[in-house]
């Protein structure tokens, strides 16, 4: 299955197969200098795989986790690809989740000016998420997504068969965002979760593709998130404040004897899991019934304890002192949006509405 992202530009594929990984070099060109990128979580049998269909492959492997997106391994890569003799004609591969596809993308729109890149997403989130859209990252001065460019892929690869060892935490978090979409824009998709028993239930191809397909869409009307992009960021308004402060973390509908339960104390919430809660404070009294009872199958939190004056602060970037007015995606009926200016107050009402 392949979804094309129609931009008047810089237009590419997403390609849609299970074990596409070992047809690479079918698919992209890699007969040439190839800088194939993962991290240290991605099993390294995804890099062979990859290398095997490479002319000249070089893989560098990243320490796992959001604080590898730093200008750090940025200058690591551009010295390997320098140091490598990478001239303009050769490539960058990210073989993993978000970070590495931010951190990869970024780096390759940067070296001579910018390179091929290639983006071979290994996660749920990556996979209906980031692989769309071009946004490039890296975190600085403890401010997310700060330094980056817009840079679209040549191409992306999608290989369902990768999640096989993705753990399932993992994989409930990242079906948070097609979940996000579906409701936004795609009530047939919404009601497919729905009806589905469970996470496993799930035709796991059909939902990649659906929510891909949903945010090619918004991002050929809008590629540079001038308007019509920010509606993908339903449940995030307060999700971002939640996940500022839910260091300590206790979850209502999770079971106590859940394998990932120890996991979530320590580190909190995963980014996807403070979106989940923050959508249901954002829509009408049903829709919010609807969403609760899908997060309860996919096993993600729908209520949490954190620091709320934190959470509050981090919503607000303190606008309450300058009676500024925040737009947030709101949902009446699944399958629609509309946006909608809050107050503080407000936002500070509906998030306490998220709290055990
Ligand atoms: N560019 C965009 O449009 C966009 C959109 C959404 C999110 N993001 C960014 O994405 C990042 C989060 O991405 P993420 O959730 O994929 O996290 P991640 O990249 O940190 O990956 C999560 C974990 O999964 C492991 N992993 C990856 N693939 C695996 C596999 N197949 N098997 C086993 N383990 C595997 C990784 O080692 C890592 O520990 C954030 O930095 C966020 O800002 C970017």
């Amino acid at each position: 299955m392949t979804v094309n992202v129609n931009l008047p530009a810089n237009g590419y594929d997403i390609k849609i197969e299970r074990g596409i990984l070992k047809k690479a070099g079918e698919e992209l060109k890699l007969n040439r200098k190839v800088l194939i990128v993962t991290d240290d979580g991605v099993p390294s049998k995804y890099a062979e795989t990859l290398a095997k269909e490479c002319k000249e492959s070089f893989i560098t492997v990243i320490k796992q986790g959001e604080e590898s997106k730093n200008f750090d391994n940025f200058l690591l890569l551009q010295k390997v690809m320098l140091e490598n003799g990478f001239s303009r004609k050769d490539c960058a591969v990210a073989l993993g989740g978000g970070v590495i596809g931010d951190l990869t993308g970024f780096a390759a729109s940067c070296f001579m000016r910018g390179i091929d890149f290639y983006n071979i997403p290994t996660t749920v989130l990556s996979q209906v998420d980031s692989s769309v859209g071009g946004k490039t990252a890296v975190d600085f001065m403890g401010v997310k997504n700060i330094v980056g460019t817009f840079y679209q892929p040549k191409k992306v690869l999608i290989d369902p068969d990768v999640l096989e060892t993705l753990d399932k935490r993992q994989i409930s978090a990242g079906l948070v965002e097609a979940v996000k979409m579906a409701a936004t824009f795609d009530e047939a998709s919404f009601a497919k979760f729905e009806e589905a028993e469970s996470l496993e239930d799930l035709d796991i191809v059909e939902v990649i593709a659906k929510a891909i397909q949903t945010k090619a869409d918004v991002v050929e009307k809008d590629e540079k998130e001038v308007g019509l992009r920010k509606v993908l960021n339903f449940g995030h308004t307060l999700g971002h404040g939640i996940e500022a402060a839910c260091s300590d973390v206790r979850l209502s509908n999770i079971w106590e004897d859940a394998p990932y339960e120890k996991d979530m104390h320590k580190h909190g919430l995963l980014h996807g899991e403070c979106v989940a809660i923050g959508m249901l404070a954002m829509c009408d009294t049903e829709v919010k019934e609807r969403i609760e009872k899908v997060l309860d199958k996919l096993d993600l939190p729908t209520k949490v304890s954190f620091d709320f004056d934190k959470a509050l602060s981090a919503v607000t970037h303190d606008k309450k002192q300058n009676g500024k007015a925040i737009s947030c995606v709101y949902v009446k009926k699944i399958g629609s949006y509309e946006m909608k200016d809050m107050m503080a107050d407000e936002l500070s009402e509906r998030l306490a509405t998220l709290e055990i």
